[in-house]
């Protein structure tokens, strides 16, 4: 896990975390996933790998996760919670979860985002994600279109020395 400069931490989630995910994950998607759902991810999914981002001892401030299919990685959500956004603690999860995706040595990671999402697409284009197709409607909750983008290692072979570099940075830096 990436070290991340105290009062947090990151760890995998356990399910003891799953309140605390589900009120995240409310306060940021339009359609909240259920209890059941990070339940069957944390306990029967074994392509499932999910982080919390801890802050101090019980509190979370966000999460993240990614399968691990047909040696593609592919990010299946990320959040933070409203009050700690815009002070790089989703930057925290995503390089982390790259970490932790590279290290099981992919091909290429994916993910959707919706159209409008700007902000988690800034994100990942500061990460070198790059936009590669659109899924027409794919939110069925608001009919918005998903943007496909990926890093693709064999495009990209600095990718993991540029991550490196990412995470050195990292350790030079206080919480704000
Ligand atoms: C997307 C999300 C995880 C980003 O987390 P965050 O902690 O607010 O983001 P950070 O402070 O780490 O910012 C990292 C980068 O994201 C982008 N970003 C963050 N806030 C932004 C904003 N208000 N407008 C535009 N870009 C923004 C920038 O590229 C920023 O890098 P910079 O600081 O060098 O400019 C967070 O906004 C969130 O939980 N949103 C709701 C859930 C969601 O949409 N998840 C993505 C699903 S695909």
């Amino acid at each position: 896990m990436l070290a991340v400069p105290a009062p947090y931490s990151l760890r995998p989630m356990i399910v003891a975390d799953i309140p605390a995910v589900l009120e995240i994950d409310r306060l940021s998607f339009p359609t909240p996933a259920t209890e059941q759902l990070f339940l069957n991810e944390l306990t029967d999914n074994q392509l499932a790998h999910y982080q919390v981002l801890a802050r101090g001892g019980e509190a979370l401030a966000g999460y993240a996760g990614f399968w691990l299919i047909a040696g593609e990685i592919h990010i299946s959500t990320i959040a933070v919670h409203p009050d700690e956004r815009g002070r790089g603690r989703g930057e925290w999860l995503l390089l982390n979860l790259l970490l932790e995706a590279r290290a099981l040595d992919p091909l290429l990671v994916t993910l959707e985002v919706r159209r409008g999402n700007e902000t988690a697409q800034a994100l990942y284009r500061k990460y070198q994600f790059e936009e590669v197709g659109v899924r027409r409607r794919y939110y069925r909750d608001t009919g918005e279109d998903a943007v496909l983008m990926t890093v693709d290692f064999a495009r990209q072979p600095d990718y993991d020395r540029w991550l490196a570099l990412r995470a050195e940075a990292m350790t030079q830096t206080t919480a704000d």
